[in-house]
């Protein structure tokens, strides 16, 4: 494998594993055993190197091992470029430590761009069918991974929106406080429209591809189009000063609803995404069926987008989705994946397509211990 790849991945005390290291030999992972064994577990592990948490749980305590201190994950990986190392600790007491190539990162979004990773899980669908916060919390961590400076203006949004809100709440006591408000205005539509127009790219550039993969997934009966709904109207997406004065007008208009609520109406922090389906809203009127190939088609599509933005293909980690696809569209995702670096966890190994099956090595998982290593079955 010439592109980003996973060499090693070492975990102490992370969730039910105690300590384990495991090479990969540059072959896709076949990660298989019972329920409840730890698959889950390992490709977990490997999105917190990628986005610095978890994909189940914001709680980072929650991966350490009952009864332990602490916790560390550590990646070894390899990009056209250049190796590197990921290493994170997580302790009951501390701050989470990330180190990469043995230096402590400042900051969270250093991290970001690394190790970029997509996770495909059951619980994609919540993107598709719940609320807008699903929605947000996918676009913020894929644009993150693709643009690193798109999480620092998301930390920045979201401090100084806790402010404004607190300065609100005061205001309704102390009518005098209101000449404070415009200096947070103006930090939030500043990192605001950073944070809209990235959206909006990001957006476009995904609907693009996703109506080609889901045409294909769906063998041509359907049009995917994906849209970005900011809470706020924009006149102008290209130009960022005019997003800042669009952002400002509305927050201002938006302004005595706000001290009488308490809390900011309008902003990044509202936006949506919709998916559409031959013009029809699918998270209203899809079906089941309808709404898992749509999360489908969207992470097969953030793949070829991070490629196009970062010259690399992400590593991509498949959890239990296998099982619930027939064959032909099982095939037909290998095929869409090519030569890309690829974990697929299974109960049911048999699942896979039995060509398949060849590319990969075999990890079986018992009780938080490799109980063997084959290359294949
Ligand atoms: N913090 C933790 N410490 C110890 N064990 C944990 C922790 N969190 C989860 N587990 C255990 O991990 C197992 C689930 O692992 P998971 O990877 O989700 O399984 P699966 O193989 O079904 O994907 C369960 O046995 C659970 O008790
Ligand atoms: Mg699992």
């Amino acid at each position: 494998m010439r592109g980003l790849h996973l060499r090693e991945l070492t975990l102490n005390n992370y969730r039910n594993y105690e300590q384990i290291s495991i090479q990969f030999g540059g072959k896709k992972v076949l990660i298989t055993g019972k329920n409840a064994q730890g698959k889950t577990n390992i490709l977990e592990a490997i999105f917190l190197a990628c986005t610095g948490r978890s994909h189940r749980t914001s709680k980072d305590y929650e991966l350490i091992r009952f009864g332990q201190e602490s916790c560390r994950v550590r990646v070894e990986a390899e990009k056209k470029t250049a190796q590197f190392s990921i290493d994170i600790n997580i302790s009951r007491k501390d701050k989470k430590k990330i180190k990469i190539n043995g230096m402590t990162i400042q900051r969270m979004g250093q991290l970001m761009g690394h190790l970029n990773g997509v996770m495909f899980s059951p619980e994609d669908l919540k993107i598709v069918k719940e609320a807008p916060s699903e929605r947000r919390r996918y676009m913020d961590m894929e644009i993150s991974q693709i643009k690193p400076q798109y999480f620092y203006y998301l930390q920045q949004y979201n401090r100084v929106l806790i402010h404004r809100n607190n300065l609100l709440k005061q205001i309704k006591k102390n009518d005098e406080l209101k000449k404070m408000l415009g200096i947070f205005d103006q930090q939030l539509a500043e990192a605001g429209a950073f944070i809209i127009q990235k959206r909006y790219e990001f957006i476009s550039k995904l609907s693009n591809i996703a109506k080609e993969i889901h045409k294909k997934l769906s063998s041509d009966a359907e049009e995917l189009t994906i849209r970005y709904k900011p809470s706020i109207r924009i006149r102008n997406y290209e130009d960022i000063r005019s997003i800042q004065e669009d952002f400002l007008a509305e927050t201002e208009r938006m302004y005595w609803e706000d001290i009488q609520r308490g809390n900011t109406g309008v902003g990044c922090h509202r936006d949506d995404i919709s998916f559409e389906l031959n013009g029809m809203d699918v998270r209203i009127f899809g079906s089941q069926g309808q709404q898992r190939t749509v999360a489908l088609s969207l992470k097969l599509s953030d793949i070829e987008l991070m490629y196009g933005e970062t010259g690399e293909y992400p590593v991509l980690l498949l959890d239990d989705v296998m099982s619930e696809l027939d064959e032909e569209r099982q095939i037909k995702i290998f095929q869409e994946l090519g030569d890309v670096q690829t974990f697929v966890t299974t109960a049911d190994y048999r699942s896979i397509p039995s060509a398949e099956l060849e590319k990969f090595e075999i990890l079986v998982i018992n009780e938080g211990k490799i109980k063997k290593k084959v290359n294949s079955l």
